[in-house]
């Protein structure tokens, strides 16, 4: 069977490689320190071997638990944000029919999800949705304090109960610390069932644990194919690799030597839409690991071909501070062929009798060569196919990769310091017990 595959060929051109090769060249020191547990960080390495550690009854208890909810439910919200959310998000949205409404099919539920935001009318319209019909909730959370999921949590529950009556404690799941936070207490209070988050698996390398793996169980997607991905990948990038047969240290090394030269920006590519959600995941894992003491690449991401008509022109003619890292789908689910038309008004003839993937497949070659000429490094990712198994490398082919940058950059990349700062701020804002000091201070700048 086929493994995803890394290709740097159009990015070497823009690449020093005697700065490459001295990345590369740290590539089994930071192993080791991986390993070894001697890193920065090294308190959250717990994704590190987590494919090869989950145990067929922990998969069965998640699968035993998802059809509990299937049964009795006719929409499940996951409740979460950031890792709590993203992970899970991705692949739902990865597998699902775009106009099934995260419904895979009779008999299952529809996946909704809320906790990831504070707008009144969002919640509003949740529950308005809600209103009749057979749901369940699964509240995940690690400090089970976050303000976001807290909130759409409370108001869930309480509707819930309402609805469901006694089924409601069957129907919530929490997914939360062993001991600590609201959602702990909640879920031992009410009896729910409730999974463990590992206490050194941070939340943006959760995703192969019950937070990742109970939503996408539920929506229906196979979770051990899922796994088997990221064990297959867990080996493919073990340290035991060659470094320079290694992709995770290859992507890298590719990238650290990209920004050393002033691309500060990685912008991530699908030309399948349905990955969008993997981008966000993959922005937030970047983001959050590498933003820090001043440093670190800008990721973003775009979906084409819709965004290079909105993007397009700025990524082939402005500021040269940029790479892109391509995630091409070798193989698509759907035939689709152009059919043809007699008066050809459209001009379209010319394709008629190829395959639509045919058409997206000179788009992204053509993009890649364009952006290649303009001055944009190229890298590319190529999954062999959009399903549980492929997505299972994906995922830690990139946690893997982000650890490694991140330690060549030289900073800790399993804690996020800085996302505490807003949420400080907001709590004095709202007069939180606990901050008056800081309510009293937020008050008087703003009054200045
Ligand atoms: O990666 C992280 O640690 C964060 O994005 C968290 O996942 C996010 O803030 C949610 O936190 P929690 O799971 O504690 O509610």
């Amino acid at each position: 069977m086929k493994n995803i595959e890394l290709n740097i060929e159009k990015a070497l051109p823009f690449i020093d490689i005697r700065e490459y090769e001295s990345f590369i060249s740290e590539v089994d020191r930071i192993s080791a320190s991986l390993e070894n547990n001697t890193c920065a960080g090294s308190d959250f390495l717990g994704w590190l071997h987590l494919p090869s550690s989950i145990t067929k009854e922990m998969l069965d208890d998640i699968k035993s638990t998802a059809a509990v909810l299937q049964e009795n439910c006719d929409v499940v919200v996951v409740a979460g944000i950031g890792g709590s959310y993203l992970g899970s998000k991705a692949v739902i949205e990865a597998l699902s029919n775009p106009f099934n409404g995260l419904k895979k099919g009779e008999g299952l539920p529809q996946i909704v999800f809320a906790g990831h935001n504070i707008s009144e009318d969002y919640l509003a319209e949740l529950t308005d949705y809600l209103k009749g019909k057979r749901f369940g909730v699964i509240n995940i959370s690690k400090s089970g304090t976050t303000t976001e999921t807290a909130l759409a949590f409370r108001l869930l529950k309480k509707q819930c109960e309402e609805q469901m009556g006694e089924l409601a404690r069957k129907c919530i799941v929490a997914v939360t610390d062993a001991k600590k936070g609201a959602a702990r207490v909640t879920a031992d209070k009410e009896g729910y069932k409730s999974f463990v988050i590992p206490d050194n698996v941070g939340g943006r390398f959760s995703v192969l644990t019950p937070v990742g793996l109970l939503p996408i169980a539920v929506a229906g997607y196979d979770i051990d194919k899922l796994v088997e991905g990221a064990q297959v990948m867990e080996k493919e990038c073990a340290s035991s690799v060659y470094a320079s047969d290694n992709i995770a240290a290859v992507y890298a090394a590719a990238r650290n030597t990209l920004y050393n030269s002033g691309k500060k920006i990685e912008i991530l590519v699908n030309f399948c839409p349905r990955l969008h959600y993997v981008n966000e995941w993959w922005k937030q894992l970047y983001g959050e690991s590498e933003g820090k003491e001043n440093k670190g690449i800008f990721p973003a991401s775009v979906d084409f071909s819709t965004d290079l008509h909105s993007m397009g022109q700025w990524i082939q003619q402005g500021e040269r501070i940029i790479f892109e890292t391509v995630i091409s789908v070798e193989k698509v689910s759907r035939k689709l062929v152009v059919p043809a038309d007699e008066e050809n008004l459209d001009g379209l003839n010319f394709l008629a009798g190829k395959r639509v993937d045919e058409v997206n497949k000179m788009a992204e070659l053509g993009t890649q060569l364009a952006h290649v000429d303009g001055g944009v490094p190229n890298m590319k990712i190529t999954m062999p196919e959009v399903n549980e198994y492929y997505i299972g490398q994906l995922f830690y082919f990139f946690e893997k990769a982000c650890a490694i940058s991140g330690l060549m950059l030289k900073i800790n990349p399993f804690n996020q310091p800085g996302v505490e700062d807003y949420k400080r701020n907001m709590f004095a804002l709202l007069n939180k017990p606990g901050y008056e000091e800081e309510s009293k201070k937020i008050r008087e700048r703003l009054n200045k």
